[in-house]
């Protein structure tokens, strides 16, 4: 068989499309703060040093939420030194990344910042060499209408209404041995049940993140979850899964197949967090925060060790083709498809670390190959998820055997269909989809981001090298929609029915 095929059937729902799906993440960490998104003095900086151009392309992406501050930075951050007059902010070391950070960008910075963006902060706490008292004094400057020293401080810098941030990652990474005040399992989890307990206090609407772990290649992979889980289960509301998709590791298939691995990674921490609950005899179910995810060839990077004290340095500045967009765009197919659990995910990071946002100092910002998929998806992926039935060829992978070459998920909004579909194949794929139970259509359209090259990049020099463009061909008769799809793409095709 060389056609895939797709059932829908609008009476079969994953669940809603959380917004929150649409994460992204903006750590300390080489230039995604200085010169990323804050640069005072570029021709196009804002009078807080905020960079316009990469406000508008963060709009344009469909960011909804922003993790800050780390990342491993977090774990040695001081939040104070980021509060206040700007000129009275010491300049410290940051072991994670080994930079100088100058505190010129802080909280404040970065919440002027998010409104301009309209996106929603999910703040991580320093859990590394901090803990319970500087986390929920942090929760009281950020959370606490006034008539108390954190709060008051608050005001005290300007800030007069609460900025009643909801969403709190308890660390990062704190199986990681990189991490700077990392933990076991149980001292991890001790420390997230009473920092939880303590900040609810201070504001019973917030919603906690625990930390799951790093990678699922860690040893203590799932047994992590499990241990953590098992002292702070009723605390929180989410578990945090991160993955880093290698394009650099051999196995080409198998990178183009990413997603298989972050569908097994999903289940495997549910049924981790499901199994925790089942022991406790608690009916309350977890969701995951996938608080990092993206395409990184890690395999390549040399270590925290490797760098040099420096401030703002290009590290980690991927440069994505078109079969990262194909990889990224099924990255984002697997968490709409288990919107049911998946509540909260961050793409990492957002401004030139791994990133789909690229800039120069004093120069231009553009849009990296995976820029794309993520705007189509945030911009077009509403309503209810549907279950999507695929049929398709296989394809041979190294690392997951046979797996299909089509990955698709499909959103209803008001008659509105939104199919969101790569061929992780080198070949031209037909697609057929079954819309069993929708209305007539009323318009079809077919839009891809794909490139005779499959190595084709955006850059400085030729930065629209790789944009969507329309496809003719895409045909409805009756209840029977057909396209195909082209070599190693990422495909939205969309249609009215009503
Ligand atoms: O996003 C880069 C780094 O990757 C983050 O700081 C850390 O949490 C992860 O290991």
């Amino acid at each position: 068989m060389d056609s895939a095929k797709l059932t829908l059937d609008p009476a079969f729902e994953v669940g809603p499309v959380e917004r929150r799906l649409f994460g992204s993440f903006v750590e300390h960490m080489g230039r995604c703060v200085y010169t990323g998104v804050f640069e005072p003095g570029h021709p196009q900086a804002d009078e807080h040093g905020l960079r316009r151009d990469v406000i508008e392309l963060a709009r344009e992406m469909g960011v909804t939420a922003v993790r800050y501050p780390g990342g491993n930075f977090v774990s040695n951050y001081e939040w104070e030194d980021g509060v206040g007059p700007a000129a009275e902010r010491p300049t410290r070391l940051d072991l994670a990344w080994r930079q100088i950070e100058t505190n010129a960008f802080g909280l404040g910075e970065f919440m002027t910042w998010l409104r301009a963006v309209g996106a929603e902060p999910v703040m991580a706490v320093n859990l590394g060499t901090r803990g319970v008292r500087e986390a929920r004094d942090l929760l009281e400057y950020t959370n606490f209408p006034g008539g108390t020293r954190w709060s008051d401080l608050r005001i005290k810098h300007g800030v007069r209404e609460p900025y009643g941030i909801k969403v709190w990652c308890l660390g990062n990474e704190m199986d990681g041995p990189w991490q700077i005040g990392g933990k076991t399992a149980e001292e991890y989890g001790r420390l997230a049940f009473e920092t939880a307990k303590a900040m609810r206090r201070v504001d019973p609407t917030i919603e906690l993140v625990a930390c799951g772990s790093s990678n699922v290649r860690i040893p203590t992979y799932a047994s992590w979850e499990a241990t953590v889980l098992e002292h702070c289960y009723d605390q929180v509301d989410y578990i945090s899964a991160h993955n880093y998709y290698d394009a650099a590791s051999g196995d080409r298939a198998g990178y183009l197949a990413s997603a298989v691995e972050m569908e097994q990674q999903i289940e495997g921490v549910i049924a981790t967090a499901d199994h925790v609950a089942a022991k406790l005899g608690s009916r309350k179910r977890l969701k995951i925060s996938f608080d990092e995810w993206n395409v990184w060839s890690h395999s390549r990077f040399g270590g925290e060790d490797s760098l040099d004290w420096a401030h703002a340095p290009r590290i980690i500045e991927e440069d994505y083709d078109v079969a990262a967009a194909a990889v990224v765009g099924s990255l984002l197919i697997t968490l709409l498809n288990h919107a049911d659990r998946v509540g909260i995910a961050c793409q990492a990071q957002l401004a030139n670390v791994i990133a789909p946002i690229r800039t120069e100092p004093g120069g231009p910002a553009w849009r990296q190959t995976i820029f794309h998929p993520f705007a189509l998806t945030a911009g077009h992926a509403r309503g209810q998820v549907l279950r999507a039935q695929v049929t398709a060829p296989a394809m041979a992978t190294e690392r997951y055997g046979e797996v299909p070459v089509l990955v698709a998920a499909a959103t209803l909004d008001d008659g509105e269909l939104s199919v969101f579909a790569v061929n992780r194949g080198d070949r031209p794929l037909p697609i057929e989809i079954d819309l069993r139970g929708l209305p007539r259509a009323t318009g079809i359209s077919h839009v891809t981001v794909a490139d005779d090259d499959p190595g084709a990049r955006n850059t400085e020099r030729e930065p629209r090298r790789v944009e969507p463009r329309a496809l003719a061909g895409a045909a409805i008769d009756g209840d029977r929609l057909t396209a195909v799809l082209p070599p190693i793409s990422f495909n939205l095709l969309k249609g009215t029915f009503r």
